[in-house]
């Protein structure tokens, strides 16, 4: 059994792979000459990765597409995409040539508030706690000055701090819940360090706050943390045509296409099964967007989500209808997202994806990541509503499938061409490659 090690993480970068290869692979060789195929040749881009994280052993490879064509609010935009399913780049790409040819996708950002909250318990009574919070709030706010002047100047920072009563759920335990607004940047960190401020000057103040009695005075604090829900950083996205211009060929018509396609919108509003797959083809744009931009995909995805359950049922983001003759497709999603801080001026691949969207801000990235989003979910309904899933699906699959048998240069073009007219499957290549290969041999 492999017994645990102290002191790993002041080990030197090359003591922790021999202690890895040594420890976990039957040939530590060969596992460490994998772990170095994948470092940088230039030593400074590598020790900049290296220092994102703690106990770094190598990079993780995500390959970064692009998805061209992307009209948005009658600008257009090449998206970049950092995916590892094959299909979901090549699906972006024909949404965004498909909604080119019909005005193209309308965006706006609702709101731009994000949340965080002090938990803390309070042994007492309530109507005297109302009055110290009211009496501490200014003070509250002025501690934090040397946290948020910067923020302030640019016209953001803490919009409001609320004192919420919760203990219907849980006995003493109330919130500090403030709003804050933080423009460019996520913002996580400059919550969190207002959040970190606002529980001392409460704490403090509190011991000497003259009607609460010496219980009262001790307020204990559990922890302060900004909130990746958020509600009221909500962003909306929509395509719209009229019903005919949705038909791409005479077998079928745009009404027909529209009809099933909103029917498959509302069984994921009704059906949390379908609802959370619908969804994930969604995030599939999403988080691509995110992370090629060096925001956090996970905050993202929770934040989504959550939201996504909002009234009580876990539902579809997306819908879609029919008026006057006009088809309408929309969503509006919660995005907390930077483009300042962060990676976003550290990680070269970062920068140059933010240059390729015009170096947009926050608002603007929101729009962006919430298009793509769109997009990926009208591609994959598109699909399952006419063709099927598999049929493009396997044809992006194909070249991962000749990869894994090590297909050269010149078998994966004759592969490529024959599967043009032949359906794939993981059988159909391993047999086509396979014949191609003892024919060869001939
Ligand atoms: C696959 O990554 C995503 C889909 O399953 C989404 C959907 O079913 O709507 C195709």
């Amino acid at each position: 059994m492999t017994k645990p090690i102290t002191g790993f993480s002041k080990l030197s970068k090359s003591k922790k792979i021999d202690w890895i290869v040594d420890t976990y692979f039957s040939n530590p060789v060969e596992a460490t000459a994998v772990l170095k195929q994948y470092w940088n040749s230039n030593d400074k881009l590598q020790l900049l990765h290296d220092e994102f994280i703690e106990n770094t052993i190598s990079n993780y490879y995500l390959p970064l597409g692009v998805a061209p064509n992307f009209l948005i609010n009658g600008k257009l935009h090449t998206i970049p995409m950092a995916i590892e399913e094959s299909s979901v780049v090549a699906a972006a790409s024909k949404a965004a040539k498909f909604w080119l040819e019909r005005g193209g996708f309308k965006t706006k950002v609702i709101s731009t508030t994000k949340i965080g909250q002090v938990h803390f318990n309070f042994k007492g009574d309530f109507e005297k706690l109302k009055q110290f919070f009211n009496q501490v709030k200014p003070k509250l706010i002025a501690d934090t000055e040397g946290i948020t002047k910067n923020m302030k100047k640019r016209g953001g920072g803490i919009l409001d701090i609320e004192l919420r009563d919760k203990t219907l759920e849980i006995e003493n335990y109330y919130q500090l819940h403030a709003s804050f607004e933080t423009l460019n940047a996520m913002g996580a960190n400059f919550i969190n360090s207002c959040l970190e401020q606002f529980a001392k000057t409460f704490k403090t103040e509190a011991l000497s706050f003259n009607l609460f009695s010496e219980e009262e005075k001790h307020i204990d604090i559990i922890m302060s943390i900004l909130s990746n829900y958020v509600p009221d950083c909500l962003v909306r996205a929509e395509v719209s045509c009229p019903v005919e211009d949705l038909s791409e060929n005479k077998t079928v018509s745009g009404e027909a296409f529209a009809k099933k396609f909103i029917q498959a919108v509302s069984i994921a509003e009704v059906e949390p099964y379908r609802a959370v797959t619908h969804n994930k083809g969604v995030m599939n744009g999403i988080d691509a967007v995110v992370l090629a931009t060096g925001n956090d995909f996970r905050a993202v995805e929770a934040g989504v989500h959550a939201y996504a359950a909002k009234n009580g049922k876990y539902s579809s983001l997306t819908h879609a209808k029919i008026e006057n003759g006009i088809f309408s497709f929309w969503m509006e999603i919660p995005l907390a997202l930077g483009t300042v801080g962060g990676l976003t001026g550290l990680h070269p691949l970062v920068k140059l994806a933010l240059e390729m969207l015009h170096k947009p801000s926050a608002k603007e990235l929101m729009q962006i990541v919430a298009v793509a989003g769109l997009a990926q979910n009208f591609a994959a309904l598109r699909s399952l509503t006419t063709t099927g899933i598999q049929e493009g699906h396997m044809k992006m699959h194909l070249m991962n499938i000749l990869n894994q048998f090590g297909a050269n240069f010149e078998e994966k073009q004759i592969l490529t061409d024959y599967f043009k007219n032949h359906p794939i499957s993981h059988t159909a290549v391993t047999e086509a490659l396979n014949k191609l290969r003892v024919s060869s041999e001939k």
